[in-house]
């Protein structure tokens, strides 16, 4: 396992110590990474030593990584190690399959590593605002670590969502609203309740648990970077924590070298602040208003990191891109008449994506992409059903 040094500020880069739980900077309010010494793992041999140690062993997950993953007992329900999936039609695509995780979405990543911490730190209350999915994850792992969680939802999230959170145990809240009036009803609260707060970016582990998807891909494809990797954007921990893994991978000379992928934030059209910042060359987005989609992971109005992701989208040469809902639709079905693939509407969003930087030459059919399809279909059956128009039929007598 890798021993944390310190952690650093994202924006201003100040330093802090690992000294117990930490939130944001003390000075700026930026993100903080977890920052590792890395030297000890340098190098080929340590990189195949994961492969080694793992086979024939009990299924490890994203914890194959633990060597470059922060000290402490896992609290894990089988996260990561997702199919890479090739498509059957694009020959250079691959669909990351996240919708294999526990909890049917890649924010089990993010919380296995959070609840994680939080256990070790000994926390016992945990609150964070969602919009669907993180909440779901948070229920789980909270549920498995014997912690508290209190969530904040919109009252329109898919049910499966509700239903989840529900079964697990924790203490939920639907608000009428989006999740920015949710992350404000638990920053209120948190103080006089004594939650700590896990919102996406506010505490650094998230973004190490998503991290994995970065080693995991590269991994997947032989140690190599694809050209391009098309990532279903809202508040931007995927994005974020992939790109740290690309640094780190480069750092550890576990990755052949190489350019790093062209990362793609994909929004949709009915809220895409990430793309309008882009698009007007901005380093930071503006609050988006009437947010209003049914890929309801995407319907995020001002990500706390944005600044982050604007950064990381410049310098890799990558772009935001936002498609409208009915073209959502239209590729969601497309991949399931034609791949199989039951798509959430997030990932749905990205293959539109892909059709799209295809058709204006952005993309090539030869560049090897990774698309990322973060979460199962099946967690939106009534959002999906509802879209689609579909309704199930009278029965025949
Ligand atoms: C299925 C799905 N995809 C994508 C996202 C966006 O993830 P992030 O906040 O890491 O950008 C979410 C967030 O809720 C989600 O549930
Ligand atoms: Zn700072």
């Amino acid at each position: 396992m890798a021993k944390i040094l310190r952690f650093e500020c994202s924006r201003c880069k100040a330093e802090f110590p690992l000294d117990g739980p930490v939130t944001v900077c003390a000075k700026c309010a930026g993100s903080l990474y977890a920052r590792y010494d890395l030297s000890a793992l340098h190098g080929r041999e340590h990189r195949d030593e994961i492969a080694r140690s793992t086979s024939g062993k009990a299924w490890l997950g994203m914890w194959r990584y633990r060597s470059a993953l922060p000290d402490a007992e896992p609290v894990t329900l089988g996260e990561g190690w997702t199919p890479m999936l090739r498509s059957r039609r694009y020959p250079n695509a691959y669909l990351k399959e996240e919708g294999a995780n526990p909890t049917g979405s890649f924010k089990a990543r993010g919380m296995a590593m959070a609840v994680t911490m939080a256990r070790s730190y000994g926390l016992e209350k945990l609150a964070a605002p969602s919009a669907g999915n993180a909440a779901g994850a948070l229920a789980a792992y909270a549920a498995a670590a014997g912690i508290e969680a209190h969530l904040f939802m919109p009252k329109d999230v898919p049910f499966a969502n509700y239903l989840e959170a529900v079964l697990y145990g924790a203490k939920v809240t639907l608000v009428d609203g989006l999740i920015s009036d949710c992350g404000r009803m638990v920053a209120e609260r948190k103080d006089k309740e004594g939650w700590f707060d896990v919102s996406t970016l506010k505490e650094p582990f998230r973004v190490e648990g998503k991290k994995t998807m970065g080693y995991e891909l590269v991994e997947q494809l032989g140690w190599e970077y694809p050209d391009a990797v098309f990532y279903p954007t809202g508040g931007g921990v995927g994005l974020i924590g992939m790109w740290k893994a690309f640094a780190e991978l480069g750092e550890l000379g576990w990755v052949r070298p190489g350019k790093r992928p062209r990362m793609i934030a994909v929004q949709s059209a009915g809220c895409a602040p990430v793309v309008r910042a882009f698009e007007r060359g901005e380093k930071a987005s503006e609050m988006w208003k009437d947010a209003a989609t049914f890929a309801s992971g995407l319907r995020v109005p001002k990500p706390y990191g944005d600044y982050i992701m604007l950064e990381i989208l410049r310098e890799s040469a990558g772009i935001a891109v936002s498609v409208p809902d009915e073209q959502i639709l239209t590729s969601l079905r497309d991949w399931a008449e034609n791949e199989g693939v039951f798509l959430c509407p997030e990932g749905a969003a990205a293959t539109a994506a892909y059709d799209h930087l295809l058709a204006n030459g952005f993309l090539k059919p030869q560049d090897r992409v990774v698309i990322f399809n973060t979460g199962a279909g099946l967690k939106y059956t009534d959002v999906v059903a509802e879209m689609a128009g579909i309704h199930r039929p009278t029965a025949a007598k």
